[in-house]
């Protein structure tokens, strides 16, 4: 299906710095385009509060800083990068799929299937339990599918699907939560890293493939961050607050080979259908050099404990920093609010430095022509 082709319920037009929202709904449709998330716990909205699983955020500090000042699920301290793409696209913020909110209406929104922990693998993240993996949340996506044509039908339910936009994170934990998770791992006993990495992408193709058998035709995929440079890693494996080596060399074999993927899956199947988030740069920006982005430091985490703030859990006993926008890591693990924001900004306006082939802007300003 080409998207340029169908009809859109909507037209929007993209400024500088602003997006205005015209509408002309005829059809019953959600007022923006719709919106679904998949991928682990960059992106969860809180599908883990619902699950018996080890890897939660739903307890006091995480949410000091969201609207409520609650602890909603959301690994940050604030808004996590699905709710800032949300907020680009003139959308609600998804729910999570396993929210029980999550009905009528609601649904044309699009919903998150994401769940911390998960990977590309189905071996990633078992020490979490009960997590769910990404052919359960695409088998979901499936279910969701199912429950929307009940309520506008199978045609509608189709072209809200087709003209959605999908965002797909995953990877990080196939290496810190899988291969590297403890010396000797199963992997890393199996694969040497390169042959790792090959394989990764190699099960990720059919992961993509299927988002698009469901009906997805915009799919945001980020790549990893600098996984060796976030202050867990540094604590626990960098020398001198320097950004552990291995995992960066992990970073480093993935990124690129994920864009090819990308490429060569576009080429198969159909021209900009997937976009490559390339977070790595977006991260090493404010990583290297956190002045000029408004932080203290990107090596110490705002909550934690130990050096760098970079081990164990964020919790209620946790060191807390009094001022989280001046810290580029919420926990061990994951960004700022304030940093998502940078991350999002150039997912959204980015050269192509940062994405490809084309950043969220020029996505929309396509999507809009009918
Ligand atoms: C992962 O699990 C899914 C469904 O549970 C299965 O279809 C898929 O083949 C599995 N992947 C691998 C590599 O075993
Ligand atoms: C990204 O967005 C900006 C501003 O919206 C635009 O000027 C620029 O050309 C875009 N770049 C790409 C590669 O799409």
């Amino acid at each position: 299906m080409d998207m340029s082709s169908s009809s859109s319920s909507f037209t929007c037009w993209i400024m500088p710095g602003l997006l205005v929202l015209a509408m002309a709904s005829f059809a019953p449709q959600a007022e923006a385009r719709a919106f679904f998330v998949f991928g682990d716990s960059l992106v969860d909205n809180g599908n883990n509060n619902y699950l018996a699983t080890t890897a939660r955020a739903d307890a006091p500090p995480y949410g000091i800083d969201y609207p409520t000042h609650r602890a909603t699920g959301r690994f940050s301290n604030g808004l996590n990068i699905p709710d800032l793409i949300s907020e680009a696209i003139g959308s609600e913020p998804t729910l999570p799929y396993l929210s029980p909110a999550l009905t009528g209406e609601r649904l044309l929104v699009g919903a998150n299937f994401a769940s911390a922990g998960i990977g590309i693998l189905n071996d990633t993240g078992i020490q979490f339990l009960n997590i769910i993996r990404i052919y359960k949340q695409l088998e979901y996506f499936q279910q969701y599918q199912q429950r929307v044509s009940a309520l506008i039908g199978a045609e509608q339910t189709e072209r809200l699907v087709n003209e959605g936009l999908v965002l797909m994170t995953l990877g990080g934990n196939d290496f810190v939560n899988n291969y590297y998770l403890v010396p000797y791992s199963a992997r890393s006993r199996q694969f040497t890293l390169p042959d790792y990495v090959v394989y990764l992408i190699s099960e990720y193709r059919k992961i993509l493939i299927r988002v698009y058998e469901l009906g997805a035709r915009r799919v945001l995929v980020t790549g990893t961050g600098p996984l060796g440079c976030v202050p867990a890693e540094i604590a626990m494996r960098g020398r001198n607050g320097e950004c552990s080596e291995e995992l960066q060399r992990a970073a480093g074999l993935f990124n690129p080979q994920l864009v090819q993927l990308i490429n060569e899956l576009n080429a198969e199947i159909g021209s900009d259908i997937f976009v490559a988030a390339n977070a790595y740069e977006m991260n090493m920006d404010f990583v290297n050099n956190p002045q000029t982005y408004g932080f203290v430091t990107s090596k110490v985490a705002c909550c934690g404990q130990g050096p760098y703030n970079g081990i164990g859990l964020c919790t209620v006993v946790s060191n807390l920093c009094p001022n989280r926008d001046i810290y580029a890591f919420w926990d061990p693990f994951h960004p700022s609010e304030r940093a998502n924001r940078i991350i999002v900004q150039q997912i959204v306006t980015g050269s192509t430095k940062y994405m490809h082939p084309m950043n969220l802007s020029t996505i929309m300003l396509l999507d809009s022509r009918t």
